[in-house]
C-alpha cells in the first residue's frame, strides 16, 4: 500500500527518490510522484497515474529535477480514483508546502468543508490534500508548530512526509498507525515506509512511534512527541542483504521466493531446535500459564489468516485447548470474549497490517497476552507484542506471499510442539516423531520443488478454466483456502475454497461439465470422505486435479483426472508441503495468462488502511 520515501542531504535527491520508489513498488500502487525543492525554482512536483517508469520518463522530459531535499510517493487509491491530480505529493494552494501520506484521514470531509469556507480551493478528491491545506492554514512561520496543530486536528491513520519551501534544508515526518522509518547516513537522512527503500544507502534506522514527529536535515535528526518534547530514539542495524530484495536471475520475485522456501523454513526452525527439544527463547509460555489458558485467539488477515486456519487443527489436537481463528477486521469490532487467560496469537508477515495491529491492541486492552509471528523485524506488531517469534524468511517482495506463509506455518508447528512439551499433552514418542518430521520438511520441500515441471504442465492443461473450486477437509481445507487465494490474487480467475463436506449445501449447483475442482486430500483420516466428494463433482462433469501424498497417488489417481503428490509426512505438517503445488500452479497459470505476477492489479503487499 502507499509507499513513502524522503531524502535530505548533500546529493541530488531525485535519483535516490526514484530508486526508492522502485523498491517500494512491491507494496502495490497505481500512481506515483515526487516533490523536490529546487533552490532556483522552488518546490517542483511531478506526479502521474501509472508505473514508476512513467514518472521517471516525465521527470526526464523536464530535464530532471534539481535539488537536495525531496519526497517520493507511490499511491494506492482510497479517496479519489487513480489519476494524475489525485497522486501525491499534494501541495498547499500557494505552493509552499508539499505532503505525501500513507493512511486515511477519517475526518477529511469536515476539515475540507471548513477550509473551503475560509476560501481554500482544493485541486484533488483526496483526503491527503486536507493535510497540505491545513498545514498552510496553521502555518505562521514555524512548520513544526503547524504540524503539531494538524496532528491534533486530524483523525485516522497517517505516515506523513512534509517539505516546506520556507525551510528547504529539512524534511518533516509524522506518524500514527502507518509505518515510517528514519535512516541515518554520512551527510544525509532518509525516511521511508520500510527498509527496502533505503537499504541501499544505509542500514542504520529507527522506527517512528505513534504520535511522534521527526525533523531531518543533512546532518541532524530530531524526534519529538506530539507536543514537541524531545524523544530519544534507539537506532537499529538492519541485517538484510540487498541481494535478498533482487530477483537473482528469476523471472519473478514470486518464483524466486517459492524456490527459497526450503532455506527459509530451515533458517526459521534450526536455531529453535536444540538437543531434540524445541527452544523458544524469550517466550513466556510456562506450564503454569499454559495450564490456566482458557483459549488461544488467532488474529490475522489474508494468507496469515489461512495459516491460522491450519494452526487451529494442530494446536487443538496437540494442546486440547480451544482455538478461535478471527479475521482481524472482524475481531476488532466483534466484542470478542477475551480474558487475561487468553493467548492472542497474532500472525503477520509485514507486521504493519492495520486491522491486525488494531486486533492486537484490542486483545491487549482486554487483558490477553500477545504472542506474534512476524517477518519484518522491528515492525509495529512486533514492537507492540508481549513476545514475538520472527520468521526468518528474509524480505518478501512479491505481493502474493509464499515463503512467509511457509515460515509462519513452521513457527506454528514449533509453538505447538513447545507448548505440548510444556503441558505434557503428547507422548514423548509422538513429540519426537513430530519434531523429526518438522526437521525433514526443508528437504521434502526441495523434492516438491523438483517436481515443478509437472505442475507447469498441468497448469498448461487447466489454465483456461474460468472458474475453479478448491475442496478439502481438515488441514487440507486450510490449504485449499490458500491455494484458491493464490490463484485469484495473481491470475484473476474466479476461485473459491470449500470444506469438501459443505459443497453439497449449495455450491455443488455451480459444478457443471468443465468446471475445474482442485481436490486436496493428504489427510489420511478423512481421505475416503474427501474422495466421496470428489466422486460427487466428477459425476457432474467436473475436471478434477487431485493433490495428495505419494503413498495415495494410486488410490487418488483412480478417480481424478490428474494427481500431484507431495512426500508423506505427519498430518500436522501436511500444509507445509501441500501448499507448494498450489503456489506453483497459481504461478504458472498466471504466467500463461500474461499477468503482472509480482504486482497484481488492485492488491497491496502491506495493507495499512482499513
Ligand atoms: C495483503 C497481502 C497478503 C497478506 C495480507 C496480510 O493482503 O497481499 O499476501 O497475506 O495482506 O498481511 P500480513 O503482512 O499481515 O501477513
Amino acid at each position: 500500500m502507499c509507499g513513502i520515501v524522503g531524502f535530505v542531504g548533500k546529493k541530488e535527491a531525485t535519483p535516490i527518490l526514484l530508486e526508492g520508489l522502485r523498491r517500494l513498488e512491491y507494496r502495490g500502487y497505481d500512481s506515483a510522484g515526487v516533490a523536490v525543492y529546487d533552490p532556483e525554482r522552488g518546490l517542483q512536483v511531478v506526479k502521474t497515474k501509472g508505473r514508476i517508469q512513467v514518472l521517471a520518463d516525465q521527470v526526464a522530459a523536464r530535464g530532471g529535477l534539481r535539488g537536495q531535499v525531496g519526497l517520493g510517493h507511490t499511491r494506492w487509491a482510497t479517496h479519489g480514483a487513480p489519476s494524475d491530480v489525485n497522486s501525491h505529493p499534494h501541495v498547499s494552494e500557494n505552493g509552499r508546502i508539499a505532503v505525501v501520506h500513507n493512511g486515511i484521514i477519517e475526518n477529511y470531509a469536515e476539515i475540507k468543508e471548513f477550509l473551503q469556507s475560509t476560501g481554500v480551493h482544493f485541486a484533488s478528491e483526496t483526503d491527503t490534500e486536507v493535510v497540505a491545506q491545513l498545514l498552510e492554514y496553521y502555518y505562521h512561520g514555524n512548520i513544526l508548530d503547524a504540524v503539531t496543530k494538524v496532528i491534533h486536528r486530524i483523525q485516522g491513520a497517517y505516515a506523513l512526509g512534509i517539505v516546506c519551501a520556507d525551510c528547504p534544508d529539512r524534511l518533516i515526518a509524522a506518524r500514527k498507525d502507518s509505518p515510517l522509518i528514519l535512516g541515518f547516513g554520512e551527510g544525509f537522512h532518509v525516511l521511508a515506509s520500510d527498509v527496502t527503500a533505503v537499504i541501499e544507502h544505509t542500514r542504520e534506522v529507527c522506527y517512528l512511534d505513534d504520535g511522534e514527529i521527526a525533523e531531518l536535515t543533512a546532518d541532524h535528526c530530531w524526534v519529538y512527541d506530539a507536543y514537541l518534547r524531545p524523544v530519544e530514539k534507539e537506532r537499529r542495524h538492519v541485517d538484510w542483504e540487498i541481494s535478498a530484495a533482487e530477483k537473482g536471475g528469476y523471472e519473478h520475485f514470486m518464483l524466486k521466493e517459492i524456490m527459497e522456501q526450503p532455506k527459509a523454513v530451515r533458517d526459521t526452525i534450526s536455531p529453535r531446535i536444540q538437543d531434540g527439544r524445541v527452544v523458544l527463547d524469550g517466550v513466556e509460555l510456562t506450564p503454569e500459564y499454559l495450564k490456566n489458558l482458557d483459549k488461544i485467539y488467532i488474529i490475522a488477515c489474508g494468507s496469515s489468516y489461512h495459516v491460522g486456519m491450519a494452526a487451529k487443527y494442530t494446536l487443538e489436537r496437540m494442546l486440547r485447548k480451544p482455538v478461535e481463528v478471527a479475521l482481524a477486521s472482524e475481531f476488532r469490532y466483534c466484542d470478542p470474549i477475551v480474558t487475561p487467560h487468553t493467548l492472542a496469537l497474532v500472525i503477520s508477515q509485514s507486521g504493519e497490517t492495520i486491522d491486525t495491529l488494531a486486533g492486537l491492541r484490542e486483545a491487549r486492552r482486554l487483558g490477553a497476552r500477545v504472542l506474534s509471528i512476524v517477518n519484518v523485524v522491528g515492525s509495529t506488531i512486533a514492537r507492540e507484542s508481549d513476545n514475538v517469534l520472527y520468521t526468518w524468511a528474509g524480505p518478501e517482495i512479491a505481493v502474493a506471499t509464499t515463503k512467509a506463509y511457509s515460515t509462519q506455518l513452521a513457527v506454528v508447528d514449533l509453538i505447538a510442539l513447545y507448548c505440548a512439551g510444556q503441558m505434557g499433552t503428547v507422548s514423548r514418542a509422538e513429540y519426537d516423531a513430530l519434531l523429526a518430521a518438522l526437521q525433514a520438511i526443508p528437504e521434502q520441500l526441495e523434492t516438491v520443488l523438483e517436481r515443478r515441471e509437472e505442475i507447469q504442465y498441468l497448469a498448461s492443461i487447466y489454465f483456461n478454466h474460468p472458474s475453479v473450486f478448491f475442496i478439502g477437509r481438515n488441514m487440507d481445507y486450510a490449504v485449499g483456502l490458500e491455494g484458491s487465494l493464490k490463484l485469484k490474487e495473481i491470475s484473476y480467475l474466479h476461485s473459491e475454497a470449500y470444506a469438501a463436506g459443505e459443497l453439497k449445501h449449495g455450491t455443488i449447483s455451480l459444478i457443471e461439465p468443465g468446471t475445474l475442482v482442485v481436490a486436496v486430500a493428504g489427510c489420511g483420516h478423512v481421505f475416503e470422505k474427501t474422495m466421496s466428494n470428489v466422486v460427487e463433482v466428477k459425476s457432474r462433469g467436473a475436471d478434477v486435479l487431485g493433490v495428495t501424498v505419494d503413498s495415495r497417488r494410486e488410490a487418488m489417481g483412480r478417480t481424478v483426472d490428474h494427481v500431484l503428490t507431495v512426500p508423506d509426512t505427519e498430518t500436522a505438517l501436511l500444509p507445509s508441503l501441500e501448499v507448494v503445488p498450489m503456489q506453483l500452479f497459481a504461478y504458472y497459470v498466471a504466467l500463461m495468462h500474461g499477468c503482472d505476477i509480482d504486482k497484481p492489479r488492485n492488491l497491496a503487499k502491506s495493507v495499512t488502511v482499513e
